[in-house]
């Protein structure tokens, strides 16, 4: 890894800012889902442990700047991370002047988003920032698609910068699946939409073995191959781009599997009858909303067969449990497979969670944009401007 990491930097005394992601469902001023907290608090522990004075900084949605919103407080962030550190974290409202921390204690700076200058990435904001430590660390993987003042521009301006442990198992995670990965490398991108994953598409179509589509996206790739959709989710404008990615991967002698079967609905609706149906005898009025069993068996056997799995998105409607089976049986299959397995975004962690196989799962990103914008192949500008520091 070509940046510092903490382990290798001595935190002892010093003052150490810490960027986490701890953009978090918020429900009723309760944490609905802590996944992003507890995949920081070995970081966090592990500078408390060297008795670093430690202050951990987050966004938190997207307010106004220059405006406090109770709404977009990092309040009920911080009474969580206490209870999972089992010691008061302290929330500083403004603390761009400083805060007194003790040595081996953590204090929780107020939404860095309710800085003017954050979102721009405003470079006297970002100096104002890196003079509170010694040592800024970043393990917001979640963040590092934002060239933002708490993420990049005091990366450039902190005495020392480094990346925490989270954001350097996410670097090597992403890495290893997709620059040197153990083939056949088979992805699956599955969603709504192919607009909104078509970067990702196009960039996987020229690493992968097996491009598996998925929900909405498969509907547009069946278009594409001139099969009926009736009136599914799809993108016809997009039916060109779908062929050229289908192509390209022919080209290489790989592949983009389709669904033989699928289920339909008449309605998306929770209540909605299920009627699985062959691929080819789809009516006009049918929307497909799952694959079908016979196509989760012969994806299973494509995934069993691979070296390398990632894995974005569900294959249907798998909030209703009806339209759920065909998701159902990837996520198991995937986590039975000796593969190693990479998933990442915020859908797919929920199915994760829902079908319970995150144990089988290699590694499990907590980037949802970031992850996306990495499999694009994209410079994360966050982990860039740590790469241009280098290693002193
Ligand atoms: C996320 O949840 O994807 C990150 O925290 C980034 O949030 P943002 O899209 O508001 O920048």
């Amino acid at each position: 890894m070509r940046v510092l990491r903490m382990s290798e930097v001595d935190l002892r005394g010093k003052r150490v800012l810490v960027r986490v992601d701890f953009n978090v469902p918020i429900q009723n001023g309760k944490i609905a889902d802590d996944t992003r907290i507890r995949a920081a608090v070995p970081g966090i522990r592990e500078a408390l442990a060297q008795r670093a004075r430690l202050m951990v900084v987050s966004h938190l949605g997207r307010p106004t700047e220059g405006e406090f919103s109770e709404k977009e407080s990092l309040a009920p962030v911080a009474r969580h991370l206490s209870g999972l550190l089992g010691e008061d974290v302290p929330l500083r409202r403004d603390w761009l002047d400083g805060v007194s921390v003790e040595p081996g204690r953590a204090v929780m700076l107020e939404n860095c988003r309710f800085n003017k200058g954050e979102k721009k990435d405003d470079d006297t904001l970002a100096k104002r920032m890196a003079a509170l430590c010694d040592v800024y660390v970043n393990d917001a993987f979640g963040t590092a698609h934002r060239a933002e003042a708490s993420t990049h521009g005091i990366a450039k301006y902190a005495p020392l910068a480094c990346v925490g442990p989270l954001m350097a198992a996410e670097i090597e995670a992403l890495s290893k699946a997709l620059e040197r990965p153990v083939r056949p490398l088979v992805a699956i991108v599955a969603g709504a939409k192919v607009s909104t994953k078509l970067a990702v598409l196009g960039a996987l179509a020229e690493k992968v073995d097996r491009l598996i589509p998925g929900g909405g996206i498969a509907n547009t790739f069946m278009l594409a191959a001139g099969m009926k959709v009736g009136k599914s989710l799809t993108e016809s404008e997009l039916v060109g781009e779908a062929k050229k990615i289908a192509a390209s991967l022919r080209d290489r002698g790989s592949e983009v599997p389709l669904p033989v079967d699928v289920v339909c609905a008449k309605e998306v609706s929770v209540t909605a009858k299920a009627v699985i149906k062959p691929a080819g005898e789809i009516d006009e009025d049918d929307m497909i909303l799952d694959i079908g069993p016979r196509t989760a068996a012969a994806f299973a056997k494509r995934l069993s067969e691979a070296g390398t799995i990632v894995w974005n998105g569900p294959l249907g409607v798998y909030e209703f449990d009806q339209f759920g089976q065909g998701t159902k049986a990837i996520a198991e299959a995937i986590a039975g497979s000796g593969a190693y397995s990479l998933a990442g975004g915020g859908e797919t962690l929920a199915a994760i969670a829902k079908y319970g196989v995150a144990e089988g799962i290699s590694y499990i990103s907590t980037g949802g944009g970031a992850f996306l914008e990495f499999l694009e192949g994209k410079k994360l500008p966050a982990i860039e401007v740590l790469e241009q520091r280098g290693r002193p």
